[in-house]
Formats: C-alpha cells, structure tokens, sequence
C-alpha cells in the first residue's frame, strides 16, 4: 500500500517582532485584552517591500527541499495555500515555480483560509497515492500585514493575525504503518460572509443582507473597487468573533474524533496534537474537551499570532525542530476557520 509521508519541513517568519505593545500606538487596545483573550504577545510582520507570501513561501519550500535530501529541480508538482495572494492572479503556485526555477510543473492555488494547508496537504496525498507524483511541495503562507485595518475599528481582526509561512515535501512509502493515514475535509457555506474579506470582488453584494452603501451609485468598476469602499474600510477583513469561536469549539474536537474513530484510535493514542492556531482560548478548550495533557497539544500563537494557512506547518515543523514530534508518533492536525471550512489529517510521523 503506498501512502504519503512527510519527507521535509521547512518555515519562515519575518524578522520584525511586533508585540502587543507596539499595536497600542495605532489602536485602542492593550496588551492585557489581547493576552487575556487570544494567548498572543507578538506577532512577525514580513518587510513591507522585500517581502510577500509568495517569497516567504519559497523560504520555507528551499527548507523544506533541503531537509528532504532533494532539489527544486526534483519537484513534481505545487500545491500553494493562501489567503493573501501576492496577485488577485495568478496564482502564488507559478511565483514560487518561477522563484526556485522549476521545471514546467502543474502548481495549484488553495483557497480555504485557516484549513488551507490541511485542505492542501489532502490534495498532495492523492496525487502520491495514486501514483501520479513523487515529490509534492505543499505551502502555506500569509501576509496578513499589508491588508489589516489598524485603527481602532478593525482592532477585533487586526490584533489576531501575524505573517509567517510553513512547507513540507511528501513522498511515497510503503513502510507498514508510516505516513499520512488519512485526511477529513469539511465545509459549511451557510455562515461564509462572517468570516471574509468582501472586496474586492465580483459579489456586486448579491450575498450580503445589509447592502454595503458603497454600491449605490456604483458603475461595474466601481462594485469591484471604489474610493468608497476604502474611505468605508470595506478592502479589510470582516470577522464575527464571537460566533466564529462558537462554531469553532465544536468542529474542531469533532474533526479530530474522526480521524481517531476512523484509524481506531483514542485521544490517549495521540503523540502531539497540532491545531490550526487560531486563539489559545479555543485550543484550550479542545484540549480539555478531549482529555489531552499539555504535553499533547502544541501551541506557538503566542510567539506568531494566527498565520491562517502557515499555522499548522509553523507549529509543525516547530513541534520536529523541538523533538516533540519523533519517528512512530501519533500526530493529528486539524484546523477550522473562515467559509467555514474545517479539516483533520492523522499521520504517524
Ligand atoms: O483563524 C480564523 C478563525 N478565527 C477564529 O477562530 C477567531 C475566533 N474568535 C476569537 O478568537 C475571539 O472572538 C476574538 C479574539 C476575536 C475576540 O474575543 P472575544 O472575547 O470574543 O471579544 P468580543 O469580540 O466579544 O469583544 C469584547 C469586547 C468588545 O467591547 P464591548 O462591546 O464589550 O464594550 C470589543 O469592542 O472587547 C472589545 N475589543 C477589544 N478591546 C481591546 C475587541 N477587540 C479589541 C481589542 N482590544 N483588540
């Protein structure tokens, strides 16, 4: 039986440390709330020139390439998941094959936010085990500092989220018991605009119930990208916290249970659990719902904040950098974030 595993991780995050004091100067909030409620004390911005998530990405793929004893040139094919795309379009998947001067490889762009790696490490496992590919590089990376709305009105979103960016290389094995041993994905549409960023885009705000004043007069350009919608801050993430962390506290332990029911094990079974790091609250109470020590839940969001899709690879490769993760452990990730969408993979490492 050929199943995948994970043959190299690689990470990278910016190198300006911005901490929670550092965002009072341009909001009104306090390191205290945003410890108190999210776990988080600092967070790493990418350079606002220098760097964007498709540079991070590549960043972390050389990593990644290096600790799987391949070359870029080895790559089969690119799996890029992001919220934060350097370019509407394309893709960041054809930046990076250009980036590390690939061969003509197919790259595919992944949009489901905080699960997108989860959802794009599933994809790279099909591709593997049905033979088509040998060496799948799997991104997840953001920049979420260039668009976040850093006045005191978008201080619910803004305080939350850091830049950073995780990879990993899977490959084909066939030893017994070793590898991705399966992935869960999930999706309710029904609540996708209270976790989204609007604008731009085609939506003409047919999805909307309270219709965004920006589009009264609008002509076709001007419902894609007005002067009003940024004078109305309508470019920025929306997020409904509070019913986000609701749903969030259910899909999550349900996500995992699956992957443990399916594969026959128990939460006890676990090595190290390695959560979307979406709010240290959340992962908290997965924890305890579960029954899990602290020894089996590994959490970075104090140091990096939510990086959407390069927190589980961050916290991953961070947890093996650590010996937390070793060869023959138990390992659950498992996400849940905007659309919603919500995803689990169970691999014995
Ligand atoms: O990764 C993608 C998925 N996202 C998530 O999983 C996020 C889930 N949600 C959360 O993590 C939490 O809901 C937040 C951290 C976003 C917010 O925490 P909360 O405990 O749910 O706070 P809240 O939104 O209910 O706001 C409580 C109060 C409000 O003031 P009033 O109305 O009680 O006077 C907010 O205006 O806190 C205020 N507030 C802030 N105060 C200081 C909101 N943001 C801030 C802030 N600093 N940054």
């Amino acid at each position: 039986m050929i199943r995948s595993r994970i043959a190299g991780i690689g990470m990278y995050v910016p190198e300006q440390v911005v901490t929670n004091q550092d965002l009072t100067q341009y909001m009104d909030t306090s390191d205290e709330w945003i410890q108190e409620r999210t776990g988080i004390k600092e967070r790493r911005f990418a350079h606002r020139t220098q760097e964007t998530t498709t540079t991070m990405g590549v960043e972390a793929a050389k990593m990644a390439i290096a600790r799987a004893g391949i070359t870029a040139q080895d790559i089969d094919f690119i799996v890029f998941a992001t919220l934060s795309p350097d370019y509407y379009f394309p893709g960041c998947g054809v930046l990076v094959q250009r980036s590390l001067r690939m061969k003509e490889i197919g790259a595919l762009d992944v949009r489901n936010q905080c699960s997108g790696f989860i959802y794009a490490l599933s994809v790279a496992d099909q591709f593997i085990r049905g033979g088509m590919y040998k060496n799948v590089l799997v991104i997840g990376s953001e920049k979420h500092s260039f668009g976040l709305d850093f006045s005191t009105r978008g201080r619910n979103v803004s305080v939350i989220f850091g830049d950073g960016a995780g990879a990993v290389v899977l490959q084909p094995t066939q030893e017994a018991g070793v590898g991705i041993l399966s992935t869960h994905l999930h999706s309710d549409g029904e609540s996708a605009e209270i976790l989204a960023m609007y604008n731009p885009g085609t939506h003409a705000n047919h999805w909307l119930e309270q219709p965004l004043a920006a589009f009264d007069t609008a002509e076709v350009g001007e419902m894609f990208m007005s002067h009003a919608m940024i004078d109305n801050a309508q470019n920025f993430p929306f997020m409904d916290g509070p019913a986000v962390f609701k749903k969030a506290v259910v899909k999550f332990p349900e996500v995992i249970m699956e992957a443990l029911d399916v594969n026959g094990y128990k939460p006890s079974d676990l090595k190290m659990l390695i959560p979307h790091q979406a709010n240290l609250r959340i992962a908290q109470f997965v924890q305890q719902k579960l029954g899990l020590s602290d020894d089996q839940v590994y959490n970075n969001i104090q140091k990096y904040g939510n990086t959407t899709a390069a927190s589980v690879p961050l916290a991953l490769c961070e947890a093996w950098q650590e010996g937390r993760v070793k060869p023959g452990d138990l390992v659950c990730l498992a996400a849940f974030g905007s659309g919603f969408t919500w995803a689990s993979a169970l691999l014995k490492w």
